[in-house]
């Protein structure tokens, strides 16, 4: 399968759709940004994705990072430099920030302290800048705990991750794999793998396979029986 595609599934849209407001100073609405979803739905993607087009900072939560740890990895990607305490971090990202508004994008944010959610509070009120928390499907009650933290979220800005659909299975095998699914077959694949995208990913690499011995790209639902069997 082809390295590096990207689909622009219903989730992708919604998420830059979002994140287009957010960076709107004029017309758009502040607020903090948080995205969730089971596992494997597309998020670190969708994000890494709007980072590359957008730049600011991404980071990526470790386990157990202690508060200047986590403030120095924002402040890293902001100023390429780690500031000694945590104090002086916050100072140096809200200064690069006054210069220059950024996204600072937090994956797997439900394994913070909630402490951390509140440093990036302070940010955001300091700056404005739009933070995107991602996370999986306990973040939004996580964040619930705090309501300074939870009342910068707007509704709309509550972005959930669905199951892949079918339509975007049959573009992501065709543009990947360079295999025609019937409808029946991407409906069959979507349902299950309960639309997650890495188990997806997973089933076109055996259907690859089955498609070359059989020497077609057409694959039907009789195919698809016949890998998952
Ligand atoms: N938009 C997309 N286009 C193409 N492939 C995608 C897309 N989104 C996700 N994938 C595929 O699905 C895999 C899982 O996606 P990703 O890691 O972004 O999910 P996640 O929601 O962040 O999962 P987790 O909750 O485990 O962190 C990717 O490695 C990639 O193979
Ligand atoms: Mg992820």
């Amino acid at each position: 399968m082809k390295k590096g595609i990207f689909i622009e599934t219903e989730n992708v849209s919604r998420f830059e759709s979002v994140m287009r407001q957010a960076l709107d100073t004029e017309r758009g609405r502040p607020g903090m940004v948080c995205v969730y979803s089971a596992a494997g739905l597309g998020k670190t993607l969708a994000a890494e994705r709007h980072y590359a087009q957008h730049g600011g900072a991404y980071v990526r939560v470790w386990e157990d990072w202690s508060q200047q740890a986590f403030l120095q990895a924002i402040a890293f990607e902001l100023t390429g430099s780690r500031p000694h305490g945590s104090d002086r971090c916050k100072w140096a990202i809200c200064e690069a920030l006054a210069d220059n508004r950024r996204v600072i994008y937090v994956d797997e944010a439900d394994r913070l302290n909630i402490k951390r959610i509140e440093d990036l509070r302070d940010i955001y009120v300091y700056t404005g800048v739009p933070i995107v928390l991602i996370g999986e499907l306990g973040l939004p009650t996580m964040l619930s705990a705090r309501a300074r933290v939870d009342d910068r979220i707007p509704g709309e800005y509550r972005v959930e991750f669905t199951g892949i659909s079918a339509t975007d299975v049959m573009l992501y095998a065709q543009e990947a794999a360079g295999l025609d699914l019937s409808p029946e077959a991407s409906a069959m694949v979507a349902k299950g793998t309960k639309g997650n995208f890495r188990r997806i990913h997973n089933v076109l690499l055996s259907l690859e396979q089955a498609a070359l011995a059989a020497d077609t790209v057409e694959v039907d639902a009789d195919m698809v029986k016949r890998v998952r069997a």
